[in-house]
């Protein structure tokens, strides 16, 4: 078969061949003319050659050093479990690549700090793909909240709750693998979607609770089938995160909890002049006990995932384009890592 791509394509890898890697990564690099997908590593090789055939003539590995070695692409994809996010990682920096690496970075805060230090030194770019913040819900709410709309926010609630939504394939469920259960998972979203558009603040302390109810208990769900026997991480998690500039962000965050959604992933941000929540983006405030909308957008934005690699890949193009880039990456995983340490400990943890 004839190449359709243009010769000066860049050459893309990718690590971990199952969901994500399937109907976002390579999906999207096929689209392009100015990519080329060469190779798929898998640490199941059938996995990889699956990947392989169903995008074309890239080649198929079981070992990601070795591919790095022999192929040597310009662009590696992190599709990995979370575990080894941070190896597949570096090795992928050492090799002279640039990276996009699924969220979460990694499994600790020092792991996302080498690799933060890692990228820095390689001179290559490290993006994490938080694709949330990509929406144009939360694009227009950050532009808003730069240009003073809402005043000072003082409360925010990020909210990634599933009434009974454990996956049922992957590792999801297993916390050595993991890292930890929804707040890992999917309240990773919403927190780097709530800090992106409150810009990044400094972070005083925080405190959580969590619960492990219904995991261990139940075994099916709106994902699919899992085993309750093995079911290791938490089901919900419930934690406030205190800023120095005196604000809180609320995050709630389950697997399974008995609300009557099926599904809730947003966040809302309570200022000194005005309101707002995300998906569709809606700014309000009151007018004499009136809701007052100020702006309301009426759909949510579904691209946000594909904006989310094309920044990447703009990104590493030399456009000068937001990223959730490594340090922010650093930030969150540190913020994850405090709110487990206190649930785990009941403690408030100082940062
Ligand atoms: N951004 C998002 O919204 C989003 C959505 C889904 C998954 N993810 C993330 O993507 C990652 C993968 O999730 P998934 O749903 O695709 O899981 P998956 O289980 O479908 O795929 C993981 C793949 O990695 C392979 N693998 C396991 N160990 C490996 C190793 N040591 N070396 C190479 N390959 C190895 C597995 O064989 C499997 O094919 C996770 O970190 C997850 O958090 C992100």
């Amino acid at each position: 078969m004839k190449s359709t791509k243009t010769p000066s394509a860049l050459r893309v890898a990718i690590i971990g061949a199952g969901q994500v890697a399937d109907k976002v990564h390579a999906s999207y690099y096929c689209t392009r003319d100015d990519l080329e997908l060469v190779a798929v590593a898998d640490s199941r090789l059938s996995q990889a050659q699956a990947l392989a055939e169903k995008y074309g003539q890239a080649q198929a590995w079981d070992d990601p050093q070795a591919m790095l070695r022999e192929v040597r692409p310009d662009i590696v994809s992190i599709c990995s479990p979370n575990r080894f996010h941070h190896e597949h990682v570096l090795q992928a920096l050492a090799a002279g690549c640039h990276v996009m690496c699924e969220k979460p970075p990694a499994m600790a805060p020092e792991q996302a700090e080498e690799m933060f230090q890692a990228a820095r030194r390689a001179g290559k770019v490290l993006a994490y793909d938080f694709h949330h913040r990509f929406a144009e819900d939360c694009q227009l709410l950050r532009q808003q909240v730069m240009d003073g709309q809402l005043g000072d926010i003082y409360v925010t609630t990020a909210r990634a709750l599933r009434r009974c939504g454990v996956p049922g394939w992957g590792v999801f469920t297993n916390k050595e693998l993991q890292g930890g259960g929804p707040l890992i998972d999917i309240g990773i979203h919403m927190l780097d979607a709530a800090m992106y558009v409150l810009g990044f603040p400094a972070v005083k302390k925080v405190m959580a609770h969590s619960f492990q109810k219904i995991g261990t208990r139940k075994n099916s769900g709106q994902f699919g089938e899992w085993d309750p026997s093995v079911y290791t991480v938490e089901d919900a998690l419930f934690g406030t995160v205190e800023f120095h500039n005196g604000g809180i962000l609320r995050l709630e965050t389950s697997f399974a909890l008995n609300i009557p959604e099926q599904s809730i992933m947003n966040v809302s941000f309570c200022g000194t002049d005005a309101g707002a929540t995300l998906f569709p983006l809606h700014i309000y405030n009151d007018d004499g006990g009136e809701l007052n909308t100020l702006l309301q957008r009426d759909q949510a934005d579904d691209r946000r995932h594909i904006r989310s690699m094309e920044a990447f890949i703009r990104h590493v193009q030399g456009e000068p384009v937001m990223i959730a880039d490594a340090e922010q990456g650093r930030i969150i995983q540190t913020l994850v890592a405090a709110l487990y340490q206190s649930a785990q400990t009941g403690k408030c943890v100082e940062l």
